[in-house]
């Protein structure tokens, strides 16, 4: 779907022809005409703009203004900006968990843009789940394509002190947890904790995805950390449509299946070891780059972690916000510090190579408070990593960077919750058998599971633990994390258990060994006993008889693969897979 140099442009594009093309041309203008467009209006080149407000969004208030200036950039160069909707994604507010739509927004994204008439699209999103279906979406449509985020929160204040959506809101409610504030104190805070429109103010989910769009090219430089309310936000979005314009005449323009590329990805994950950013970003990159014929490895993952450093202070991992991210040089600045570990060769969607957007930038511009000097940085090696072993023959991640240190070279007994509901009955049980150099194991919470991988992984420190000051445990399961969160929490576990990955077979008194240096996590259980409960694993749940929960149960793919439908993956990698099986 490129812009074919003998492809009919504007509304002319795509028309059902039952043999007079001429009348359904005449059809569509007629019908066009009646929302007060001029023929002028109606022969220009087509920006759609993917345009995601919603009731249940909060991250999208903005949603208005974004679209209008990039109404503006796109009439500034020529072209007619149609708005259209697809459903939007707000994480708090959907059940069982966003993650579970995030493909169902892709395939809306997909086929608005293939099946409506437009030339090029700008897709604005911004809540977690949204910029990635919206990527998504876009590969598999391969239109030519901008996708402008809304950007970051800005911090509220409490006390003098600087709160932001949502790692405050997690420590504020573990301090409520813990004794150490008050219900009223708890609910003045909350009140301060998001305060303005935009995206959650920490290196959550939605900044990494951010910070990855602009790195594989898909957003505009400095288009990841321009706050929500920031006047430079409304600069990026008049450009992102004046771009849009541009590239909806040029036959040249680059598509989104020419930014997603080996090379591409390996500059991506280095980004997001180099931020500590979001584990659920792994989900999303292999789901990009599933969309694109192209695997995402965790081994990869493993020897880029390697070698690169940590070079970003911010919550969840470190002290700052990313308005603070914003000014000390955001996204350049970090390639500038990784320059020699990137591909500046790949392309952007502006045409021009990733490196063109280090020209003529001054080191001495950056804020060192913010972001560290490649040698010196806050950590030598990434954030995040992938661990093996009988526990996760296909992988589970570590966000090493969150974790308490002393954790993660340690084998410990284990106390197993056998799903997300049996947690939430037991974890405050007084009379709970667990101790604090225990770790917390929980079932039944992956993909294939009837909770669909919600981000449960971030377990409670029991409440008796907690009142006696323990603040850290090893956390194990098959569920996400939010961005925001932090702890010695493997998740991701592939396979997952409701499909009979070995994590389906723990028990509460077996003991694992954790290695971060060796990457590895293994249940040190003899073979016969986990061939023995194996065979008495109950048969896997019953699929959902109809609907969107029905394509789900049929296709999910498990965390490696993103969590993706394994048809909406490109058609190579399907018959891959199928080789493989
Ligand atoms: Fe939307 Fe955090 S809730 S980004
Ligand atoms: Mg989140």
């Amino acid at each position: 779907m490129s812009n074919e140099p003998d492809e009919p442009k504007g509304l002319q594009r795509g028309l059902t022809n039952y043999g007079d093309r001429d009348f359904a041309l005449y059809l569509r203008r007629s019908f066009a005409s009646s929302m007060g467009f001029t023929r002028d209006a109606l022969a220009r080149p087509v920006v759609g703009i993917n345009s995601t407000p919603s009731g249940f969004n909060n991250c999208h208030r903005s949603m208005p203004e974004l679209v209008e200036a990039v109404k503006r950039g796109a009439m500034l160069e020529g072209a007619l900006p149609l708005e259209f909707p697809t459903i939007s994604l707000g994480e708090a507010y959907l059940t069982p968990t966003s993650l579970k739509f995030r493909n169902l927004m892709s395939m809306d994204v997909e086929e608005m843009a293939r099946a409506q008439p437009m030339d090029a699209m700008v897709a604005i999103g911004g809540c977690d789940k949204t910029v990635p279906a919206q990527i998504m979406g876009a590969i598999s449509a391969d239109r030519p394509t901008v996708i402008l985020v809304t950007g970051p929160m800005m911090t509220g204040r409490y006390k003098g002190e600087r709160l932001g959506a949502c790692t405050d809101c997690r420590r504020y409610w573990a301090r409520f947890r813990a004794g150490e504030v008050s219900a009223d104190e708890l609910s003045l805070v909350e009140s301060n904790l998001a305060t303005t429109s935009g995206t959650c103010a920490v290196m959550g989910t939605a900044s990494t995805m951010a910070c990855l769009t602009e790195i594989l090219g898909f957003g505009l430089q400095g288009s990841a950390t321009a706050p929500a309310v920031h006047a430079d936000r409304l600069r990026i979005a008049e450009e992102s449509g004046r771009l849009g314009a541009r590239m909806a005449v040029d036959p040249q323009a680059v598509r989104p299946t020419q930014l997603v590329t080996p090379a591409s990805l390996d500059n991506a994950m280095r980004l997001l070891l180099a931020i500590s950013g979001s584990t659920n970003a792994l989900v999303h990159l292999a789901a990009i780059a599933g969309r694109a014929g192209l695997r995402l490895s965790l081994e990869r993952l493993n020897e880029l972690a390697a070698t690169t450093p940590v070079l970003v202070n911010l919550k969840p991992v470190g002290a700052n916000y990313m308005e603070d991210l914003h000014a000390a040089g955001g996204v350049t600045a970090l390639m500038w510090e990784l320059r020699e570990l990137l591909d500046l060769d790949c392309p952007t969607v502006t045409g021009e190579p990733l490196g063109a957007r280090l020209k003529g930038f001054d080191p001495a511009s950056i804020d060192r408070s913010v972001i560290r000097p490649f040698d010196d940085p806050i950590e030598p090696e990434g954030g995040l990593i992938a661990l093996f072993g009988n526990l996760a023959p296909e992988g589970a991640i570590l966000k090493r960077a969150a974790a308490t240190p002393e954790l993660l070279e340690r084998e410990a007994r284990i106390v197993v919750f056998t799903s997300p509901e049996d947690l939430a009955r037991r974890i405050d049980d007084p009379d709970l058998d667990v101790g604090p150099d225990d770790a917390l194991v929980m079932q039944m919470a992956g993909p294939k599971s009837a909770s669909a991988m919600p981000e449960a992984g971030y377990l409670p420190i029991p409440k008796k633990l907690a009142a006696q000051g323990v603040k850290d445990m090893i956390r194990i399961s098959d569920a996400r994390m939010s961005g925001t969160a932090y702890g010695a929490i493997v998740l991701h576990f592939a396979p997952d258990s409701a499909s009979g990955g070995p994590l389906a077979l723990a028990r509460t008194g077996d003991r694992i060994a954790l290695s971060a240096s060796r990457n590895r996590i293994e249940l040190l259980v003899d073979d016969d006993e986990l061939a023995r409960r194996r065979a008495e694993l109950p048969a896997a749940p019953d699929e959902a008889p109809r609907g969107y929960a029905a394509l789900y149960d049929r296709h999910v793919t498990q965390a490696p693969e993103g969590c993706d439908f394994d048809f909406l993956q490109h058609p190579d990698l399907q018959r891959s897979r199928q080789q493989e099986d």
